[in-house]
């Protein structure tokens, strides 16, 4: 099935080469001053700069997203018909030299491939990713993305989104990297980088607070300085100056009553002068409002078209409303981001992409971000040798694996395996069926398929079998949330009929995010394998089988049920849409979608995103932050704490090779007024059975800072610092403190 998948690729990809070599407009040759690459990029941009009109300069802060076909004269048509076809495209100029950004959707693999026939490969979703734990691992992901852009002849990312999971129904979870700003903030550097690495412009985004779709556009968060500054700003200043993205994609959202795209506070203040960023912030695809407001708050672009950065720019810039100076600077930004990223010096070349090395990095994320969640009695890992028959249903594990909606997915090759029904959307799933991967781990066995749709058909399957392994599903998407944490469409009853007719029950999940598990102390394992990817199936067959020894954890806290969430109720989900007027001078009859009244969104937990509530208010949950079992068992002993560096061991216990995440969490001082512990630091340490590795992990003193919001900076509150060490939030060990 993989060869003929890859033939098939292959294929494709040599047939299409010929539209692949198209390029887009080449600059001009290189004696322009500015193409002196012994001058800094900043040097560079300021030469090209002093060159350009003012039409010029305009002509770069925005983009010329239009369908093709549309475009009102035929040199409007003529630049358009350079468009790579992704989701923005901003034309450049020839006789500066100056390439057209190519901008393409790319969180979880390069989007939008299909309409023109060409590969990408669909990662794991970058959930999976946070739970690798593995820095080094975001980093090779990055750059997988960043290397199929240029393929497909993309100069830029609109990937690595890192809004925090305050809301565990939001439907783009499964794009963001979990709960906790310093995993997700650091997780995210590492995608930037490796993306930015290939000389692809890197883009953080949603900047920022907009952590649920319901009502995205009109929702106000309001939350007090403190608190954003130690939440999500904490994982975007992570992201930007780790990452160091060239591109920041501010939100739709507005923040205390702004809206994120002219909000001075964050994209100036904070952004450009307190974090130092030097790159351009582009505006979420229709989320500019205004033209003086916007600009002068600190917009560099807006996208996807030209509504308030085109001709009412330029009149406002002839007018003196919005200053010279400051569309230069929007412009020495871009151009600056041209020179740094390297596009200019090093152009994508378009080529036929890897296809196994997207395979393997797929299936290595997969591996390694699955996480086992349960596994009593050593169900886990099914020994081949022994099994005779094995039931394997729901979740069309026959066809192949959920991935999430809206625009980070990515077309699989040859289409999805589960076709919509005519005039459907439908999910995507890729063609990478667990049935087949579990067939061939178990050549002997009798390994039998039930649909799931039938919890009585299923559960007769199961009785009939050694073991029973059922696969469900949360489909999500941006665009809207998921109703509450249940999984859909009757999968509670299905588990639970079967666990009821064969206690060797092992659930498989397929979401984009926590759900909850009222069948839990019934099933004998569960295995959290969120959007698996390409190589999913195969992926989650290694770990059944124990090819692959499970070294996940979670990166947000599985709740027992919405009542247990600080918002027990989605907001916004009680307000029905109201219709909304069509804008000035649009056509007769023309109509727009319906809308949400706008309402605000307070997050009552505040400081205390995620594990932090359930440990602030002893909650017990599903299961906790950090959490993920393996095959074998780990000990930690021996904690120092000298300074900021805090030294263990970790010894493999049991009798198979394994990795274990050990984690680092502190108690500030009572004074700082702090939730009771946070992650600071961890490390992955693979071991041999028997081996033990004494590791010391410098602890950076921001992570261990408070936002002080009358000194405007992090301060390190004197007193008791608490260190505990351990394999999750809730098993902690090891204990010891010091004070600063
Ligand atoms: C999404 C962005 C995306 C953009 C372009 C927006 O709706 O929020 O994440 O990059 O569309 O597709």
């Amino acid at each position: 099935m993989q060869h003929a998948l890859v033939a098939i690729i292959l294929l494709l990809a040599v047939v299409l080469a010929p539209v692949h070599a198209q390029q887009g407009e080449r600059p001009d040759t290189p004696q322009h001053p500015w193409m002196n690459k012994a001058l800094s990029p900043d040097q560079r941009a300021e030469l090209v700069l002093a060159e350009m009109t003012l039409d010029e300069k305009i002509s770069l802060v925005h983009g010329l997203s239009m369908p093709r076909g549309t475009a009102p004269d035929p040199t409007t048509a003529a630049v358009l018909a350079r468009s790579n076809g992704g989701a923005g495209f901003a034309p450049g100029i020839a006789r500066l030299g100056l390439p057209d950004l190519q901008l393409a959707d790319a969180a979880v693999g390069v989007a939008r491939g299909a309409a023109r026939g060409r590969y990408s490969t669909p990662l794991p979703s970058t959930v999976a990713l946070a739970a690798t734990w593995n820095l080094p691992l975001g980093h090779e992901f990055g750059a997988l993305v960043g290397r199929e852009l240029r393929d497909q002849g993309y100069n830029a990312s609109l990937g690595a989104g890192v809004n925090l999971m305050r809301e565990p129904r939001n439907g783009r979870n499964f794009e963001y990297v979990g709960e906790d700003p310093i995993l997700a903030g650091r997780m995210v550097a590492q995608v930037i980088k490796g993306t930015e690495d290939q000389h692809v412009i890197g883009n953080i985004k949603h900047f920022a607070l907009n952590d649920q779709e319901t009502g995205r556009q009109v929702a106000s968060v309001v939350l007090n300085e403190r608190v954003m500054r130690e939440t999500d700003l904490l994982a975007f200043e992570i992201g930007v100056k780790e990452g160091r993205p060239d591109m920041v994609m501010c939100s739709y959202n507005r923040i205390d009553g702004i809206w994120a795209c002219e909000n001075p506070y964050l994209l100036t203040d904070l952004l450009k002068r307190t974090w130092g960023f030097e790159g351009w912030v582009i505006s979420d695809w229709g989320a500019t409002h205004s033209t003086v407001e916007a600009a002068l708050a600190g917009l560099d672009q807006e996208m996807p078209g030209d509504a308030h950065f085109g001709a009412a720019l330029k009149k406002a810039v002839e007018s003196g409303e919005v200053p010279l100076a400051r569309l230069d600077d929007m412009v020495r930004r871009i151009l600056r981001a041209e020179f740094a990223s390297g596009i200019i010096d090093d152009p994508p070349v378009t080529r036929v992409p890897d296809v196994f090395a997207g395979f393997d990095l797929a299936q290595r994320v997969a591996g390694q971000g699955s996480v086992l969640l349960k596994n009593a009695d050593g169900l886990l890992p099914l020994s081949a040798a022994t099994l005779k028959s094995i039931a394997v249903i729901g979740s069309h594990a026959d066809l192949g694996v959920l991935s999430g909606g809206g625009s980070a997915k990515v077309d699989p090759p040859g289409g999805n395996a589960v076709p919509p029904a005519p005039g459907e959307m439908g999910a995507i799933w890729h063609p990478s069926a667990p049935l087949e991967a579990i067939r061939a781990k178990a050549p002997q066995a009798r390994v039998e398929f039930d649909a799931g749709t039938d919890p009585v058909s299923a559960a007769a399957l199961a009785r009939t079998c050694d073991v029973a392994i059922v696969f469900v599903n949360q489909p999500t998407s941006e665009g809207r949330d998921v109703p509450s944490l249940a999984l859909p469409d009757g999968q509670d009853a299905l588990v639970a009929a079967v666990a009821a007719a064969n206690p060797r029950t092992v659930v498989v999940l397929e979401t984009g995010g926590p759900v909850a598990m009222p069948w839990i102390d019934r099933v004998g394992a569960a295995l959290e394998a969120w959007y698996p990817g390409i190589r999913g199936g195969e992926a989650i067959a290694a770990i059944l089988f124990g090819d692959v020894n499970p070294s996940g954890k979670l990166p947000m806290t599985f709740a027992r049920s919405d009542a247990d969430l600080p918002q027990p109720k989605l907001p916004g989900s009680d307000l029905t849409p109201q219709p909304v007027p069509p804008p000035p001078g649009a056509p007769a009859g023309a109509r727009r979608r319906a809308q949400l009244p706008p309402f605000d969104i307070t997050y009552p937990e505040g400081l205390k995103v995620g594990y932090k509530w359930f440990d602030a208010e002893n909650k017990t949950p599903l299961f906790p932050f950090g959490h993920g079992l393996s095959y074998t068992t780990f000990a930690y002993s021996g904690l120092g704490v000298t300074g900021k560096t805090v030294t263990f061991t970790v010894r493999n216990t049991g009798g198979r090779a394994g990795a274990e995440i050990a984690q680092v969490y502190v108690a500030l001082p009572a004074s700082a007024g702090e939730p009771p512990r946070r992650l600071v630091a961890w490390e992955r340490i693979p071991l041999e059975p028997g081996q033990s590795r004494t590791v010391s992990v410098a602890v950076d003193p921001l992570f261990l800072s408070v936002f002080d919001v009358q000194k405007d900076g992090w301060e390190l509150v004197p007193g008791q610092y608490t260190y505990f060490v351990g394999s999750s939030s809730r098993a902690l060990s090891l204990r010891a403190s010091t004070e600063y």
